[in-house]
């Protein structure tokens, strides 16, 4: 047995989905809270956990063993702000703009709910218009900024009692939506009950995660942190939704985070399948994404990546250049810490995002920067740490390659561009 830590009581040797038992097919090692940027005298009381992958033979569900405590992750200092990204506004308006033009175009006064709504990027489009909506937000800080803006906010995490709440004071909704939350929740029942409670006969349930699929296909491991107890793909999403009488009517894949799905799920029977839905489950198959050896394939090449990663940083030292990381992103956690990358390579992390600012990564602690510490002193590399958002990236850091920088990547491969 590999594993070096204790566990906390929310490791399981069972799927959550369907209690087949599993085990880890690879380890990050010892992990700290993927938003958990602290300062020096934090540092005594950081939590960490073993970061280890598992895949469900029987429901093909990829989950993570041990799920640090909701609390430790969702609280009012969640430092992850969904509207600090230009694009991602656009995508969610977007969404939106396709959800009031289809499911819920002729209906009367309509209801939507949007579970981990964040500072709510996605529901001020519903808001603008005038549509009944409702966040629900675990993060007191982040659902204070939706508030201000004008987006209905409880402040709760979703399952079935909340649901029933919201059903008393608001009524049945038409669309229940969540974007990069459902693959955060360990008991996926609890939400499927919850929606099962809250949904109209007519209603969908629209979610959107990274895909497993990329993650496979670019060796994203950076996808899998505390926060993403699941990564999800057609078949798995198909077989846990089945058992709560909700149908797999849609997938869309998504550019955003690297690679996403968004996957829209009816009561059984009442809508019909697209046939995107039967093309994409037979290209799961056909790329192995229900076969243990994919896994064992993706393990061997997570291990190539860091081993690059750490020989191209430990090259540029030696060679005397300076390298600053652009994004303390959740996923550079999982990236640090498995490869044991810290200040010693990498001189900081430039951040747009205040609350992260002035504090250290967590585990390795290297310094969170804003981001004129950047563009004050261009360094000679920029390793990219925020690549899902590289289209919107290099649009703006011209000067920066004008001036002589190059980006260090990792995701498909580690290599300078
Ligand atoms: P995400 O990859 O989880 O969306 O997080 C993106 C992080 O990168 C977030 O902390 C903000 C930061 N960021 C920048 O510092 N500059 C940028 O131009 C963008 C798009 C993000």
């Amino acid at each position: 047995d590999s594993f070096q830590f204790p566990r906390d009581g929310r490791s399981v040797t069972q799927c959550r989905i369907c209690d087949t038992p599993i085990k880890a097919f690879m380890t990050f090692g010892r992990m700290p809270i993927a938003n958990g940027f602290l300062t020096p005298d934090q540092f005594p009381q950081e939590h960490f956990f073993e970061l280890a992958p598992a895949f469900c033979p029987e429901c093909g569900m990829l989950q993570i063993v041990e799920q640090p405590a909701p609390e430790m992750m969702f609280h009012e200092n969640y430092a992850f702000f969904s509207g600090t990204s230009r694009y991602m506004q656009m995508h969610f308006q977007r969404m939106a703009e396709q959800v009031m033009a289809t499911i819920l175009a002729g209906r009367s006064d309509p209801f939507v709910v949007e579970l981990g709504s964040n500072d709510g990027i996605m529901l001020r489009n519903f808001a603008a218009k005038g549509i009944r909506h409702l966040g629900c937000e675990p993060s007191e800080n982040v659902a204070a900024v939706a508030r201000s803006q004008g987006v209905n906010t409880l402040c709760a995490f979703f399952g079935r009692d909340t649901a029933l709440k919201i059903r008393a004071e608001h009524g049945p909704a038409d669309v229940i939506q969540a974007a990069n939350v459902m693959c955060h929740i360990p008991d996926l029942q609890g939400v499927a009950k919850g929606v099962e409670a809250l949904l109209k006969p007519d209603g969908v349930l629209i979610f959107e995660d990274p895909y497993l699929g990329d993650v496979i296909e670019k060796t994203s491991y950076d996808q899998i942190y505390d926060e993403h107890v699941f990564v999800f793909s057609a078949i798995s999403v198909k077989n846990a939704f089945a058992r709560h009488g909700l149908d797999l009517v849609n997938v869309e894949p998504q550019v955003t985070h690297g690679g996403s799905m968004r996957y829209t799920l009816a009561p059984k029977g009442s809508r019909p399948v697209a046939s995107a839905v039967e093309a994409l489950l037979a290209k799961e198959v056909a790329q192995g994404l229900d076969k243990a050896a994919t896994y064992d394939r993706f393990r061997a090449n997570c291990e190539t990546s860091k081993r690059e990663l750490v020989a191209l940083l430990t090259r540029l030292k030696g060679e005397g250049k300076r390298v600053v990381g652009y994004g303390a992103t959740s996923k550079s956690t999982t990236v640090l810490n498995y490869t044991g990358i810290g200040p010693d390579l990498i001189e900081f992390i430039s951040d747009t995002t205040p609350i992260k600012q002035g504090k250290l990564t967590p585990g390795m602690h290297i310094p969170v920067k804003p981001y004129g510490d950047f563009t004050a002193r261009y360094p000679d590399y920029a390793l990219l740490f925020a690549w899902n958002h590289k289209a919107e990236i290099m649009e703006k850091e011209d000067a920066f390659k004008a001036a002589g920088g190059q980006w260090i990547v990792y995701v498909p491969s580690v290599g300078v561009v």
